[in-house]
């Protein structure tokens, strides 16, 4: 995901910028550039691919080293392909800047500049919102006042940064979504990131913007105001007293918490292994020896444990829906002791975070040594399991610390996905494929949008969760895609919170399990604005009616099932198609299922009994 960062001090400053993006590098880009001030003038040096193709390309300017002000970024594509002209920084005339986040109305902002007889020169969304900059200093207003009412006509949520040869040793950045941390550099001066790491450098008072907040940087000190009035506001500091242990965390308590907040980056990722991100078509997996397997297989069998297993579990909704393939998910421990009916025409997936879970290893390397097609999804390169099976594919979460499998799961669902709707496009099943294909590659934005610390989703979960704390047990309900989600939410409030949780298909509830539905079991109502929201609904109404302590989580504006819960958690607002509302979900019931293990002071990252790898069957 994008990164920014934006200097104005007395230190060199694309030694600044270059340093910080080096430690934003871990959310994933794929093209970077930097911006500065030679003299009165702005120099942009850009490139796909690496940070050291634009160090390359600097080294070629040895006075680069005098500049004091500049901004910097990395980029992962969303809108436009990877390529060196929808880098970032983005010229119009004077005005340069860099971006992070979605513009969501940049196709009206497109027609109306280009019927101004405005002229882009790449594909972004972002280089459009320096042409509203630079039409409004062009009629005399200032760098501040020209970013803050350009601002105004964008939706989405996103970051900007924005310099200008009309204002040089300025920097003006604003929050409206993505995170933007900003920080007083004790030399004098002002650094501006994305994310605290490149700051820590130089301070560990830093101010972490709110949303709809503007900053100005110059070399004698920084500024803040809102957006939408203008009126200067104050942002108090936080002092990032990390311990090396803490600075591991990245200042979170606990690295279950640090991984779920690092899902978005894990997905740009894990997509940008995956797929070959130059193509112009939509979920184009990059050639490797999986996809032939893929490609080839009538049947698909995923074997997998846990909370692996529940993500194979959503993947076969996708695999089915899109591919029309017949997928079955089985428990690796069932599975490798029964005497399954499969032919060589079956393909053979085992989806495992580390690669030596005992199991799912022991299906795959005796299916490959029986000349079964065999593909591992694993995010540990040279794990047995990627050495066992016929084909590796990696999922490229990064170190997973905590027991609980957080990050991982979302990226075996989102390779799955992946899978699914690029065999549905190869056998003319997908219809919504290019549709649901952008809005994966925007989705790591809209998530790092509201997965903030800070957020009031954090605080209403935190509330939900003291509230029901007391209760005897918990089921987890859901349908349709909820149903894989309402297992791994079981799971996650067992073994890091040791209460006792069930998941079920919301329609099996009245089977048996209703009979302990009283007034001290919480039953959580996993509803959003899906296919099956009215069947769930219902099931709602039927264990309301028997007492249950009802918790909602839905869409932010279903008022019918925020009136029937008892306790409700809205989802955030944001348009999206209904199979990729599990990466929304997910990160909810990942968190709800921390903060009751905080309440009751278990060992989140350890917790009892339980091993990150189990390497015994
Ligand atoms: O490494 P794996 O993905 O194969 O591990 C499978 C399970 O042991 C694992 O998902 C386990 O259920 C986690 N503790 C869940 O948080």
């Amino acid at each position: 995901m994008c990164g920014i960062v934006g200097y104005v001090g007395q230190r060199p400053a694309v030694d600044v910028l270059l340093r910080g993006l080096r430690r934003l590098e871990y959310r994933g880009y794929d093209s970077a550039g930097v911006a500065f001030f030679r003299g009165s003038k702005i120099e942009i040096q850009k490139s796909e691919g690496k940070l050291e193709n634009v160090e390359k390309l600097i080294n070629q300017f040895p006075e680069s080293a005098e500049a004091r002000c500049g901004i910097g970024h990395t980029r992962w594509a969303t809108h436009g392909k990877p390529t060196t002209q929808n880098a970032h920084p983005h010229r119009t005339g004077h005005v340069v800047l860099v971006h992070n986040g979605i513009i969501e109305n940049y196709q009206e902002i497109k027609r109306d500049l280009v019927h101004r007889g405005h002229q882009p020169v790449s594909e972004t969304d972002s280089e459009l919102f320096g042409f509203l900059v630079f039409e409004k200093m062009e009629s005399g207003k200032s760098l501040k006042t020209a970013v803050a009412e350009s601002f105004r006509e964008v939706t989405g949520a996103c970051s900007v940064v924005v310099m200008s040869e009309k204002e040089p040793g300025t920097v003006v950045g604003v929050r409206n979504g993505s995170p933007l941390v900003a920080a007083v550099d004790p030399k004098g001066g002002v650094i501006l990131a994305s994310d605290a790491q490149p700051l820590l450098e130089y301070t560990r008072e830093v101010v972490f913007l709110e949303h709809g907040d503007l900053v100005l940087g110059t070399s004698s000190g920084i500024s803040f105001s809102d957006l939408k009035t203008g009126a200067t506001v104050s942002r108090s500091t936080s002092v990032l007293d990390w311990s090396p242990a803490a600075l591991d965390k990245q200042g979170y308590d606990h690295y279950m918490l640090k991984e779920i907040f690092e899902q978005p980056s894990a997905m740009v990722d894990t997509l940008n292994g995956l797929l070959d991100r130059a193509s112009a078509e939509s979920f184009p997996l990059a050639a490797q020896p999986a996809v032939e397997l893929l490609n080839t297989a009538e049947r698909i069998v995923i074997v997998a444990c846990g909370t692996a297993w529940h993500a194979s579990l959503m993947g076969k909704y996708w695999l089915e829906k899109w591919a029309r393939v017949p997928v079955s998910v089985e428990l690796a421990s069932e599975f490798r002791y029964r005497d399954p009916a499969i032919d060589k025409r079956t393909l053979v997936i085992g989806v495992s975070q580390s690669g030596e879970t005992a199991d799912t290893l022991a299906v795959i390397t005796e299916l490959r040594k029986k000349g079964f097609p065999t593909i591992a999804v694993t995010n540990t390169r040279g794990s047995t399991l990627a050495r066992e099976a016929q084909a590796a594919v990696f999922t490229n979460a990064g170190p997973e610390i905590g027991v609980a499998a957080t990050k991982t799961f979302t990226v075996q669902m989102l390779t799955l996905l992946c899978f699914a709707a690029f065999l549905g496009k190869r056998r003319g099943q997908s219809a919504d494929a290019d549709e649901i294909f952008s809005q994966t590659l925007r989705l790591p934005h809209l998530l790092s949008g509201y997965l903030d610390v800070r957020s009031p989703l954090r605080q209403a979960i935190r509330e939900t969760a003291k509230k029901l704390l007391n209760l005897r047990g918990f089921f987890f309900i859901g349908r349709g895609y909820c149903f894989p989600l309402a297992l791994e939410a079981a799971l996650k409030l067992k073994e890091i919170a040791y209460v006792h949780a069930e998941g079920y298909a919301a329609g099996e509830l009245k089977h048996g399990p209703i009979a302990m539905i009283d007034q001290d079991i919480a039953v959580i109502v996993l509803a959003p604005n899906d296919a099956w929201r009215e069947k769930t609904f219902s099931n709602l109404e039927e264990v309301k009616a028997r007492g249950a302590q009802v918790l909602g989580i839905g869409n932010p504006r279903d008022e019918s099932l925020r009136k029937v819960s008892h306790f409700w958690i809205p989802l955030p607002e944001m348009e999206i198609h209904e199979s990729l509302i599990p990466f929304v979900l997910t990160p909810v019931i990942q968190l709800l299922s921390y903060e009751f293990a905080v309440l009751k002071g278990t060992d989140i990252d350890k917790p009892r009994n339980l091993a990150k790898s189990v390497t015994v069957e």
